[in-house]
This record gives C-alpha cells, sequence and structure tokens, in this order.
C-alpha cells in the first residue's frame, strides 16, 4: 500500500482519497477482459497506485484495441521459427540500372513525372514517426542541423526541394503562364514525434510552403512485450509502448481518412520516404516519370550494397518466381549477407533499399486490408524502459516494404549513392553514417554541380572537408546552374542561394 506523502497527509481531502482507494479494486469487467488475454498482470501493481494513476491506467487499458493486439502478438510470435521460403537474389532484369539508361529514357521520364506534378497527381508521404535514438537526439530527426553552411533542419532541406519541383513543373509546363503548383506533404508522425514536429514547422513559417498543403498525421503504437507475449509495464500505471514501424503508414493513412482526402485532391502516385537522408530527392520527377512509364503498382530506389556489414535492407526474391520483397539487416543471415555472385564478383544480395518508394493510391487502398488480416509483425529485441528499470523485451514493427508482396508489380531503379543516399543515423563519433559524413557526401557532390556548371572554388581547409552547399531553391539535382555559377568564384564552406 502507497504512503501518504507528506503534501497529503496534510490535505485531509487527498487522505480520504487515498484511503477510498486502498479497498477500491480495478473494475471487473476490465479484468475479465484482460484475462481472456493473458494480460492481468497490467493490475499487478494497483494497490501502490494513488487514485489519479489508477484512473490513468484504466483508461489507458480501456483505450486499447485489445483483441487486434492479441492477434498481431500471437500471430508475430507464432510467425517465429516458422519456414519461410528460402530467398534468391533480385534477377538483374528486374532493374533498371543507371549504366543502361540513356539520355532520351532520362529525358522523357523528367518531363513525364513534371507533367503528373503540374497536373496535381503527386503527393508526397513522409515517414517521420521514428524516433532518433541511434542519432542520440531527443527532437524529431527532421529537426536536425547537419552542420551544412546554411545550418538547415532536415525538414527545411525536405520543404525546399517541393519548392524547388513546384516550380520546375510550373516553368516547363505552363508555358510562359506561371500557374502556381501544390505538392501535397503529407508528414507521419508518432505520440513521440508529433507535437514538436508541428511546433517546429509553424515556427519556421512551413519553411515556405502553404501551410494547408502539408498534413500531419500519427502512426499507431503497439505495447512492448516480453518474450512470452505479457505487456511491459513503462510504469506502475502505464503499459510501455512504441510506434508500429514505419509500415505502420498503410494504416494509418486509412484510418485517418487521408487515401480518401488523396483521391478527392486527384492524386494518383505517392512518394513515400524516410526523414533521415540529407540527399533525397523529395518528389523526384525522374523516378515518377519511370514509375508511370513502367504502369507498375510500387517501386523502390535501390543502390548497390557497399559492404556486407552494411546496415541496409536488402532486395530480394521471396522463393523461386516469388514476388519482391527486402529482408532487412537486422533479419539477414550474415553468410548471405556477404555470399558472392561467382559470375559477377559482386555480392549475391546487392541491391539495397535506401527507404524511398512510389505506389499508386489504387495499390495503397488495397494493401492497408491485407496487411491487417495477416497480422504478422516483425519482433526487434530492444532494451525497453520498464518498472523494474531496463528490460530486455519486444517491440512489434511492420515494415514500409512489407507491402512489396501484395504488389501486383514491382519495379527497382537504380541510383548513385553518391547522388542520393547520405543517411543519417548515428551521432558523430561513430565509424559511419553520421550528420558529418552526411554532410561532406552533400558538399562534396554540390561542389561538383558548381565546377560542372562553370564555377571555382577556393578554400582554407582541405577540400576533402569542405566544398559548398547549393540550396534547393536554387536547383533540384545540379540543373539550372549555369546563371549563377558560371566565372564565379566562391570561397568554400559556403551557401550558394538564390
Ligand atoms: C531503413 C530501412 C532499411 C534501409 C535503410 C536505409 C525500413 C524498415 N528499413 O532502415 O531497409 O536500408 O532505412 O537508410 O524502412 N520510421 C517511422 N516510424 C517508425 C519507425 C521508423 O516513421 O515506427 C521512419 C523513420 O523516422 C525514418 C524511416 O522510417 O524516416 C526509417 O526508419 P529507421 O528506423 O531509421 O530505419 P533504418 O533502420 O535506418
Amino acid at each position: 500500500m502507497r504512503e501518504p506523502t507528506a503534501t497529503e497527509g496534510e490535505n485531509g481531502a487527498v487522505v480520504a482519497v487515498t484511503a477510498t482507494s486502498a479497498v477500491a479494486s480495478p473494475p471487473q469487467a476490465l479484468v475479465e477482459r484482460l484475462k481472456d488475454y493473458g494480460q492481468e498482470d497490467v493490475f499487478a501493481l494497483w494497490d501502490e497506485l494513488s487514485p489519479d494513476e489508477r484512473d490513468l491506467l484504466v483508461k489507458e487499458i480501456e483505450s486499447l484495441d485489445l483483441p487486434r493486439i492479441d492477434r498481431i502478438i500471437r500471430c508475430s510470435l507464432r510467425s517465429q521459427g516458422l519456414p519461410v521460403a528460402a530467398i534468391e537474389p533480385v534477377p538483374e532484369n528486374c532493374v533498371s540500372t543507371v549504366e543502361e539508361r540513356t539520355m532520351e529514357d532520362r529525358e522523357k521520364w523528367w518531363n513525364m513525372g513534371l507533367k503528373a506534378i503540374y497536373e496535381g497527381k503527386l503527393a508526397v508521404v513522409l515517414l517521420s514517426g521514428g524516433q532518433g535514438t541511434r542519432l542520440g537526439s531527443s527532437d524529431p530527426k527532421g529537426c536536425f542541423n547537419i552542420g551544412l553552411p546554411s545550418g538547415k533542419s532536415l525538414f527545411q532541406i525536405q520543404a525546399e526541394k517541393i519548392l524547388c519541383v513546384q516550380r520546375l513543373a510550373s516553368q516547363t509546363m505552363s508555358e510562359g503562364t506561371t500557374r502556381s503548383i501544390t505538392v501535397h506533404w503529407y508528414i507521419m508522425t508518432s505520440p513521440f514525434t508529433d507535437e514538436p514536429t508541428r511546433k517546429f514547422f509553424s515556427s519556421h513559417k512551413y519553411f515556405g510552403l502553404e501551410p494547408d498543403q502539408v498534413t500531419f498525421f500519427q502512426q499507431g503504437t503497439l505495447p512492448c512485450i516480453s518474450k512470452d507475449g505479457k505487456f511491459i509495464m513503462e510504469t506502475p500505471f502505464g503499459v510501455a509502448k512504441a510506434p508500429d514501424g514505419n509500415g505502420g503508414v498503410y494504416a494509418a493513412l486509412k484510418c485517418s481518412r487521408l487515401l480518401e482526402d488523396m483521391a478527392s485532391r486527384g492524386v494518383k502516385y505517392v512518394d513515400c520516404y524516410g526523414v533521415d537522408n540529407v540527399l533525397v530527392r523529395v518528389a523526384d520527377p525522374t523516378f515518377l516519370g519511370y514509375f508511370i512509364d513502367k504502369g507498375v503498382a510500387s517501386a523502390a530506389k535501390v543502390v548497390r550494397k557497399a559492404y556486407p556489414q552494411e546496415k541496409v535492407g536488402v532486395f530480394v526474391r521471396r522463393g523461386k518466381g516469388g514476388p519482391l520483397t527486402v529482408v532487412e539487416y537486422s533479419e539477414l543471415d550474415q553468410s548471405l549477407a556477404s555470399a558472392i555472385n561467382q559470375v559477377t564478383g559482386r555480392l549475391r544480395f546487392c541491391w539495397s533499399n535506401v527507404c524511398l518508394h512510389m505506389f499508386t493510391v489504387d495499390f495503397l487502398n488495397q494493401v492497408a486490408n491485407g496487411l491487417e488480416k495477416e497480422s504478422v509483425y516483425h519482433l526487434a529485441e530492444k532494451k525497453i524502459a520498464s518498472v523494474n528499470g531496463l528490460t530486455t523485451g519486444l517491440k512489434l514493427e511492420q515494415f514500409i516494404f512489407d507491402s512489396f508482396p501484395y504488389a501486383p508489380s514491382t519495379a527497382l531503379f537504380e541510383v548513385l549513392r553518391e547522388e542520393e543516399f547520405a543517411p543519417v543515423k548515428n551521432a558523430n563519433g561513430s565509424s559511419f553514417d553520421t550528420p558529418e559524413s552526411a554532410r561532406l557526401l552533400v558538399m562534396r557532390l554540390h561542389t561538383r554541380w558548381v565546377i560542372a556548371a562553370g564555377g571555382f572554388l577556393t578554400h582554407s581547409v582541405p577540400l576533402y572537408a569542405t566544398g559548398v552547399e547549393v540550396s534547393p531553391l536554387c536547383s533540384y539535382a545540379g540543373e539550372n546552374l549555369e546563371p549563377i555559377c558560371r566565372g564565379r568564384t566562391f570561397h568554400a564552406p559556403c551557401e550558394i542561394s538564390l
């Protein structure tokens, strides 16, 4: 039984309530429901709780969709250890490689993409519900400033890329007239990132976007569980919960009725990407044009895997002739990760997922139901804060690429990592994927753009450690830089802006 605190002792009313709470037991109906799912232990510390804490606990348990959660837990635990079809490498002819692409292809896709954007057929979905634990920051990852000369956050860089694409589509397609184009940006947050993300956007005036072209929506959470499927309690009156993975986007889009919102805006295609790649080409017209040209339901950009232990998922074929899907780095057997294709001398599983996907709205409508029905989530063993201190438990997550096996057709589009992949995963000081390594990748690429556009650089620190940054408001992928750069000398590090 909880001892009344000094303050409580001084306050008759509070002491009286504490006394009442000593006899109250958890609502019987709720206990019975929990028993049906073997989760009645959530009330184990009931006697130690204050009335307010009891209230919180009851409300929380009542808010849980217990049948659904139970189904997910059972299906996910049961699927562990079940035989799965062996994985096969993706046949080379399933990938549009950089080297086989002609100038005409690129131009055709770029123009097709801009046309579709001009016609309002593209929306962008940002996956931003993850907690930047590895980065060591408590802010949403998108708020992170990686140390570029401009000091821009990831969100700002991405917003400016949208502004740039809108301008390009308007200039290219409206033949002299200037019709303003809007690409709607749907931003998925989680209860952990929602409020600070919204505040960040409003305090930065949406980085120049129209506030009503940005829609925030929250993904779901699921209880963290012990290996035998019991809820872990974070506090005596609260269940430990975690976001349901970036694949939670399908259910979240559906529940928030955002697929209908997209349809009402005339959106047909959705570009969906992770927040932590500084070189991400948001709303990429070339990728969109390729996607439309191929007539597929889903597509992903891929890069060649750099080394066997690189922390990237790889595209595989599940079973002979089976669907394309991704095996996450945490789930790929080490011997398969380093297996070599004896003919090419390359890694057998070499097509890395960079979390850049394109879907039709029709497919998004279908897939949420399929995934929900299957209810098999990935189980990630993690240290979880609990009433007993840090404990080893399981987080239940769906992955964005879990949808691929449901797609009637999937296309893979190779891009060059030095042009499109600068991940920010770990804090500076780690050996890879840090803000510092991403900053250098951006500045090296932009320096090459500036030199190709006829600009010159001076620098007082070695060039390998510096360079220039080109504002996305000037150029999306290195185009249109001649008028700004030809014959001009820039002192690195600096930002080249309008
Ligand atoms: C992710 C990919 C991996 C890929 C790598 C490339 C997934 C599941 N894995 O791995 O295959 O090779 O990026 O960099 O996509 N997120 C949410 N909600 C969540 C969890 C994550 O929105 O519940 C978002 C994150 O904010 C981030 C993105 O999903 O934008 C990727 O998540 P993260 O956990 O960082 O994935 P990685 O392990 O890096």
